[in-house]
């Protein structure tokens, strides 16, 4: 259910889940409709964020309009699978209640063209392909090492927590920002983790490495214009679905679930070096994928003839990522033609999930849809998916806040 900050809460809205204090004392129970009374009340008590939403009847909103808005995103999913259906459902929920707090459904005329026609590509449709677009770019620059300087400690013989920290320091702005995340509920330590030292203690070693590699990946590509993209909804989409993966694979057994926040935040990265080196053939995708309602990955497909996992997958390799990393993510649109599909498959519902998240914050790209067999191999039921969202909704502001 949604979060609501304080400033927000009008009266009138309706509390998702039993309201407790601070001190563990039950203050209101879920379902009230809040008057002005209960918000001072809340506001009296400190505390910052609620979870409700607006009541809204029938009439407030053309229900008919918000369907056919949601339907649109879908018709690349599969109506059969019951994990598409229970998506569907949530983000027909979402969406209801983002109109109902004030949200406007947006208009076609959004999905228009924008002229693209002074960016430069590195070559012509037809004349080049992943490799050279990968190569072109490890040409320029290359790939912040911290991390292989932090798994290089992680691996020495003398490695110890206190000499990872201190290669860690080294770079402040990593420093900080992975402070900002262990201190985010995503990890929920009750007490304030001040120190890097501390937080490889708690975290451990090879977690932090990981989460080092994704803070140094989204730092490399902080220069893309953003006439071409917007990089906050980029990365929100890409936390999302890390968000989501992360929450999936813990309901796994015997899987580290923290390496999936970090295959979902890079499962696109391979779009990213295509912005850099192809800019109007991605922005030509990106428009051909709102125009004909169809799969951004389709679209690719496509307008250049091959799509963002075939240049991840050259990218991976040449930047030495861990080899299970690069499959999740390399394999995240076709995860069951893959040998040990469960990995890439987490990442395929997750990515499914995250773009689902978008439809009601004005996303322009139609679900990838869940492939035959993919949900199933997590043996979840459809209904965890609720679940999972509502997680995800306590996750995504405090963890955009540590990356941005
Ligand atoms: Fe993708
Ligand atoms: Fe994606």
């Amino acid at each position: 259910m949604p979060i609501c900050t304080i400033d927000n809460i009008k009266p009138g809205m309706v509390l998702g889940a039993d309201l407790i204090t601070p001190d563990g004392r039950m203050l209101l129970p879920r379902g009230v409709t809040l008057e002005e009374r209960h918000i001072e009340l809340i506001r009296k008590m400190g505390i910052s964020e609620i979870d409700a939403w607006a009541e809204c009847t029938p009439d407030q909103v053309d229900t008919a309009r918000i369907e056919d808005y949601v339907r649109d995103f879908f018709l690349y999913a599969n109506p059969d699978n019951p994990a598409v259906l229970e998506l569907y459902r949530l983000t027909l929920e979402r969406t209801g209640q983002a109109v109902c707090n004030g949200w406007e459904l947006p208009d076609t005329d959004t999905r228009r063209a924008v002229s693209v026609e002074h960016l430069d590509d590195i070559f012509l449709k037809g004349l080049g392909g992943p490799e050279q677009c990968v190569s072109h770019e490890l040409e320029l620059e290359s790939f912040p090492d911290i991390y292989f300087r932090i798994r290089e400690v992680l691996e020495s013989e003398s490695g110890n927590a206190d000499k990872i920290a201190q290669v860690v320091s080294t770079d402040v702005g990593l420093s900080s920002k992975l402070l900002k995340l262990v201190n985010s509920p995503f990890y929920g330590f009750p007490s304030t983790i001040d120190s890097i030292s501390r937080a490889v203690a708690l975290v451990g070693g090879n977690e932090l490495s990981t989460l080092a590699l994704g803070v140094s990946t989204i730092s490399y590509f902080k220069d893309i214009p953003r006439e071409l993209v917007d990089m906050r909804t980029f990365w929100r989409h890409s936390i999302s679905c890390g968000i989501f993966a992360r929450i999936l694979a813990s309901e796994q057994q015997g899987l580290q679930s923290e390496r999936f926040f970090i295959g979902g935040l890079l499962h696109d990265v391979g779009r990213l070096i295509m912005f850099k080196t192809l800019p109007y053939a991605s922005t030509e995708a990106m428009l051909f994928a709102r125009e004909n309602s169809i799969p951004l990955v389709e679209a690719e497909r496509e307008t250049m003839d091959f799509c963002h996992t075939d240049v991840s997958r050259i990218l991976m390799r040449e930047w030495k990522f861990p080899e299970s990393l690069g499959e999740m993510i390399n394999n995240h649109h076709d995860p069951m033609n893959y040998p040990n599909p469960l990995e890439p498959a987490i990442i395929h519902v997750a990515d499914n999930m995250a773009n689902a998240m978008a439809v009601a914050e004005g996303g322009m790209y139609v679900i990838p849809g869940i492939v035959d067999g993919a949900w199933e191999l997590l043996g979840l039921d459809p209904s965890f998916m609720g679940t999972a969202l509502e997680q995800y909704e306590r996750q995504i502001d405090q963890i955009m806040d540590a990356f941005f």
